[in-house]
């Protein structure tokens, strides 16, 4: 009887953890926390006042409400593309990643480990005006663009100008090429020439066609800020003539002299770009990380650029 009685309570103890037990691993959820540390920072505390922290949040209710924004019971614009690639497997991992930090966060914790990803606050008082006069051969609508580019803010600002250089400006960029980059995202690993980025594929997953044309219109609208990067003889030197020996060749043939690219044959602009961005893009163009450019047009120069070259180039380029 004691034995019975023992065994009830032992299994209905055993139930009962089992259900308030982490089912999510928090080293796999670090992995696949990149996207969400643009807005909720690196640990969970963010820097953001309409971002909340997650840092110390309770598994099962992190769990509950990536849920409720992937099946729509939770309406947010902002989290809704982000929940809707996550399957149960990453919600549970995910939350016990945020979980396992102190709630109540150690503010200090984003600026320790130099977590710059949170984007800055300032986008919020950005003044976006919409030059109605450009017409645009993809259909968008920049007007209706604006209203789709909210979630894209966080990251790339309001007009397109992001403050963190790891992030892509989008202001001035042609239209098309800006449309094409977002089927791009969206075809993803699936297809040869697809481009793969994490963040992106998140961003880009419920964008219908006529959602990349409006979002393109937008953002070519908008004018885009100085640049972060300084003139010098080398970059200058490659991006002008090339280099015929070394069968680099030379930059301006597609992105113009004054380094806004052609809008019609989808040539992007690269003047004024941020540094660090074009960086990443030459190497990744290097390392065939980045396949999208038909006909490997930028691969086959980019494998002949070395360090020294890729930095020279993107130093310049920023500074047009
Ligand atoms: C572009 C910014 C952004 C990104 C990226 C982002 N979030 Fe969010 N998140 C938000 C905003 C804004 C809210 C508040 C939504 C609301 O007001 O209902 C939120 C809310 C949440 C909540 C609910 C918190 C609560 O207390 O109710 C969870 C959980 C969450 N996010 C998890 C994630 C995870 C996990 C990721 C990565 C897969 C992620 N978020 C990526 C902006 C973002
Ligand atoms: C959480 C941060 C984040 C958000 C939010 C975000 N992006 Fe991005 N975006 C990135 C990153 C990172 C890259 C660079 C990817 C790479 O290295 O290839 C990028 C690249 C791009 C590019 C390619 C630019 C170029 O010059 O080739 C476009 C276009 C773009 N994003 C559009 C958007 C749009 C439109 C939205 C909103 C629907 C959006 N992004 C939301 C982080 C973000
Ligand atoms: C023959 C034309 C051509 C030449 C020459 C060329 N590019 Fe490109 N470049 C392109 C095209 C087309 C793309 C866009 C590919 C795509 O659709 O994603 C591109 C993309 C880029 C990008 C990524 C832009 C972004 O916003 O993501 C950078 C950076 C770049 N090129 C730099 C260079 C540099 C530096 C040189 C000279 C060493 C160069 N390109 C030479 C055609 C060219």
């Amino acid at each position: 009887m004691k034995k019975i009685i023992l065994s009830v309570l032992f299994g209905l103890s055993l139930g009962s953890m089992q259900t308030a037990v982490a089912q999510g691993d928090a080293d796999a959820g670090k992995a696949k926390s990149a996207v969400c540390a643009a807005c909720h920072g690196s640990t969970g505390t963010s820097a953001i006042p309409m971002y909340p922290d997650l840092a110390g949040q309770k598994e099962a209710y992190i769990v509950k409400q990536l849920k409720a924004f992937k099946d729509g019971s939770r309406t947010d614009p902002t989290m809704a593309p982000m929940a809707a690639g996550l399957s149960e497997a990453d919600m549970n991992d995910l939350a016990a990643y945020f979980s396992s930090f102190p709630w109540g966060g150690v503010k200090e914790a984003a600026a320790a480990t130099g977590d710059t990803s949170a984007p800055a606050a300032a986008t919020a008082a950005v003044k976006v005006e919409i030059n109605t006069n450009i017409i645009f051969h993809n259909g968008g609508n920049p007007t209706v663009g604006q209203t789709k580019a909210a979630t894209c803010a966080a990251c790339h600002g309001a007009d397109g100008n992001s403050l963190v250089t790891i992030y892509p400006k989008l202001s001035g960029q042609g239209a098309g090429y800006i449309a094409k980059q977002l089927a791009d995202f969206k075809a993803g690993a699936s297809s040869e020439s697809g481009r793969v980025d994490p963040v992106m594929a998140g961003m880009v997953a419920g964008l219908s066609e006529q959602d990349m044309a409006d979002l393109g219109a937008f953002f070519a609208s908008q004018k885009i800020s100085k640049g972060n990067g300084k003139t010098n003889e080398l970059g200058k030197k490659l991006y002008f003539s090339g280099d015929s020996e070394r069968g680099i060749s030379a930059c301006v043939a597609c992105h113009t002299a004054n380094g806004k690219g052609v809008s019609q044959a989808k040539f992007p602009a690269v003047a004024s770009q941020n540094v660090e961005y074009l960086t990443a893009q030459l190497q990744k163009f290097r390392s065939g990380d980045r396949t999208n450019d038909n006909n490997s047009i930028m691969r086959k120069t980019a494998v002949k650029l070395t360090d020294t070259d890729i930095e020279a180039l993107a130093q310049f380029m920023s500074s047009l």
